[in-house]
């Protein structure tokens, strides 16, 4: 972690050189494996101590009963929660007659190491038991980014000073307990023993384990086989129970000697299949990756984050710390979409079970912002498992009494899981999210396969929602009213201008895609009249703005309000949520998180320079970062309007809101948003970038931190380079045919190999706005 005296900055990995359990429970999160499919947190190989034991896979959840007080029309009835699955990162080892717990006998030396480039968590330590007995033990774990279903770990034991007798006991273990954090509403609720044993195998060096979750019925199988060198006289046995299975291996070691082993693990899950059919699955994954052997697994893994950086490095030069902290952020991101797959990218990803697994619109806007422009395949492959949700949204939308589809505020399957309906059900901002993140990968791509497959309908089925959802007044002005934006300190409010605005680019994309596609526009019912109301609505659309501030209000009537008491709020009543009443946050003037900020961004074209230099001065006072979404978008709009230097000091926050654990719910895994919100502090901050109708945009600009930023991003399937110094900007088109973009008001065009230099011009001196007293954002370095 940032800062911690543990953690030291490296440009390449996380490494952490020794063990604090105090903060086991953050590393976990921290040192997490993903790969959008399969997810383990970084528990210690020994399972014990843990901080919150975490094995997961993409969208097994169970469903719970949401039981009301009152009974209200419309509220969803169940929860789904994300499951811990059944653990195989579990290696126990006995030294003479001692369990190996670091909580006794003494740790002597402890390295733990992500590295970014080979996706593998390296572990090595050396444990002397309570009786003396010393050993050295290396472990190496990785969740195979190419095949999907596997994981796998390489564990070596070494006898040190004296012989001694080990037992390795490689283990599969279902319904753990895990520990429940009832004081946080944004950690898990996680069910006890969720798992149903179905079948249980050992037979040599494998073993399988098969549940179905109780309420879901969905099946999940593990299984594990392994490979050792050992000594002679070494000697396996192999058990299995309905929640264990295990693989015993027993060795004496000379000082010296080495016991090794290599446990593959396959997983698979389904909804429909039966067992046996699901048994073969993960015994065929399981052939194939040891088969493959762990050598070429970490090859592989290796040649596909060569890849990925080939395309997307991010180089910082003059600050370490955010050098680590943006390779540290698109490597976890990158885990957590590579082999998705139809399949959601939840807030904490798969490295917790905070927020019991939901995905909000922290994927559309944020993680899809930097996969589209780094991994466009895996981008589109999110909006594919939207747009498989269009059923049950469109049936949500039936029961709400409108038309077109009402995507799920938060969800796993497709169904709303959000009990609170002014922070869930209102949030309909979400529909234009989901439009938001289809416009941005068409914009990149031009992909129009997939403008035809998923994305008309994504666009037509949300601008339906729009229209049916706002009404016109008298005065011919489109309204939206009664709903809740980004800010989650007010709610139902009427013409939220974040709502608004993007509605209106949800509507005039359905409109020109629909256009673009008639034939498929055709297949999806729309009406001839149809576009052309969605195009007026959009030009009717109310945008509230307050002519005695000359501002933005958030939502109509916003500017009214009473402005909160921050000079009487004590530094340790934020989160606000957690110590004042909803009803008291909503009629006041205090924004959680960028609301009207972020459509600053993501609408820019709506506002003059004018207006957003006025409108982030105004939030700027009564914004207080409650959330982690909040930080970045503010950088964003900084570094357009506002000081740089104050848009540094977001990006850092952003940057280190895991590292260093800034809201104190890491334990519950990491926020991909954020994560997200650090690359967009870079690239569409810093670098300036913008992707709009009419192409690719840079305004770079370079804060006193930074003496060069580089990055690289996909664009119509060219790739490009773009270097930021303090005076000028380099622009390498590493390939693909001829790009043409803007760099200020240039236009530049460049040729495959290509390179052209720009100058930067200054920008205007603008005074910094003001934060909320005690809310400013934090400083993390020296400014020098
Ligand atoms: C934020 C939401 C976000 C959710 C999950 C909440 O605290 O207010 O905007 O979607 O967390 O990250």
């Amino acid at each position: 972690m940032l800062g911690h005296p543990s953690f030291s900055v490296e440009p390449w990995q996380l490494t952490e050189v020794a063990l604090d359990l105090d903060v086991l429970a953050q590393t976990e999160s921290l040192f997490a494996l993903s790969n959008g499919h399969l997810g383990m947190r970084g528990n210690l190989d020994e399972g014990e101590p843990y901080g919150l034991p975490g094995t997961y896979l993409n969208s097994v959840y169970e469903l719970r009963p949401l039981p009301y007080a009152e009974v209200g029309y419309g509220n969803p009835e169940s929860l789904q929660s994300v499951v811990n699955v059944t653990n195989g990162k579990v290696i126990r080892l006995l030294v003479n007659d001692e369990p190996l717990n670091v909580r006794y006998g003494k740790l002597l030396a402890h390295r733990r190491s992500l590295d970014f480039r080979t996706g593998v968590l390296d572990r090595e330590f050396e444990w002397q038991s309570p009786s003396g007995a010393r050993v050295r033990v290396r472990s190496k774990r990785m969740v195979s980014l190419v095949q999907r279903a596997v994981a796998a770990i390489h564990y070596e034991v070494e006898g040190v000073d004296r012989p001694v007798r080990v037992a390795i006991q490689s283990e599969l273990i279902a319904n753990e307990t895990v520990p429940v954090f009832a004081d946080d509403p944004r950690a898990a609720s996680a069910p006890e023993s969720p798992l149903e044993p179905e079948a249980h195998i050992a037979n040599g060096t494998r073993a399988a384990l098969l549940h179905q979750v109780r309420s879901s019925g969905l099946r999940v199988a593990a299984a594990m086989d392994h490979t050792y060198v050992a000594p002679e006289e070494t000697e396996t046995t192999s058990e299995s129970s309905a929640d264990v299975a295990r693989l015993t291996v027993v060795s004496s070691l000379a000082p010296g000697e080495r016991l090794s082993l290599t446990k593959f693990l396959a997983y698979g899950w389904s909804s429909v299949r039966s067992r046996p059919a699901l048994q073969d699955q993960v015994a065929g994954a399981l052939e194939v990756a040891r088969h493959t052997g762990w050598d070429a697994l970490a090859d592989e893994q290796r040649r596909a984050l060569d890849d990925f950086w080939g395309r997307a490095d991010v180089e910082v030069v003059g600050d370490p710390e955010m050098q680590q902290a943006v390779r540290f952020a698109m490597f976890h991101l990158y885990q957590a979409a590579a082999r998705a797959e139809l399949r959601p990218i939840p807030a904490k990803g798969l490295t917790g079970p905070g927020y019991d697994g939901h995905t909000f619109w922290d994927m559309d806007v944020f993680v899809l912002d930097f996969l589209t422009a780094t991994s466009p395949g895996t981008a589109a492959d999110a909006l594919r498992w939207r747009r498989s949700l269009l059923p049950d949204a469109r049936a949500r939308a039936r029961q709400l009494g409108l038309s077109g589809a009402a995507f799920p505020w938060r969800t796993i399957d497709g169904k709303e899981s959000s009990a609170y309906w002014p922070a869930g059900t209102a949030a309909f901002h979400i529909g234009a999210d989901v439009a938001y993140a289809v416009v941005r990968y068409l914009r990149a791509t031009e992909d129009q396969d997939f403008a035809r497959d998923a994305g008309l309908e994504l666009l037509v089925e949300t601008a339906r929602l729009w229209h049916s959802l706002g009404h016109e007044d008298a005065g011919g002005g489109f309204r939206i009213d009664g709903v809740t934006g980004p800010d989650e300190y007010s709610a139902l409010g009427d013409n939220n201008v974040y709502t608004n605005v993007m509605a209106q680019l949800n509507l005039d994309a359905a409109a020109a895609c629909a256009t673009r596609h008639p034939a498929r526009a055709h297949e999806l019912g729309v009406l001839p009249g149809e576009t052309g109301a969605w195009r007026g609505a959009a030009k009717a659309m109310v945008i509230p703005y307050d002519r005695r501030l000359g501002v933005h209000p958030q939502a109509e009537g916003f500017t009214d309000h009473e402005v909160w008491d921050f000079a009487g709020t004590r530094p340790d009543q934020y989160p606000l949520l957690l110590h004042f009443p909803y009803f008291d946050l909503y009629r006041k003037q205090v924004v959680k998180q960028a609301d009207l900020v972020l459509a600053l961004h993501l609408r820019g074209d709506a506002f003059s320079e004018e207006d957003k230099v006025r409108d982030f001065d105004y939030y700027e006072r009564i914004t207080v970062r409650d959330s982690s979404l909040s930080a970045c978008c503010q950088a964003v709009i900084a570094a357009e309007v506002g000081p740089l230097e104050l848009a540094y000091r977001y990006a850092e926050e952003s940057a280190h809101m895991d590292l260093s654990d800034l809201e104190h719910n890491v334990r519950d895994g990491l926020h991909l948003a954020s994560l997200a919100g650090t690359w967009m502090a870079l690239v569409d901050g810093f670098g300036g970038m913008r992707s709009t109708d009419e192409g690719l945009s840079f305004h770079p600009s370079l804060p006193r931190a930074l003496s060069r930023l580089r990055f690289r991003v996909v664009y119509r399937s060219r790739q490009l380079r773009v270097t930021v110094g303090r005076r000028e900007a380099t622009y390498e088109l590493l390939k693909g045919e001829r790009l043409s973009f803007s760099h200020y008001s240039d236009v530049v065009q460049l040729e495959e190999g290509a390179g052209a230099r720009r100058a930067i011009p200054s920008r205007p001196r603008r005074p910094s706005p003001s934060q909320p007293v005690g809310r400013e954002p934090r400083r993390f370095r020296t400014e020098t």
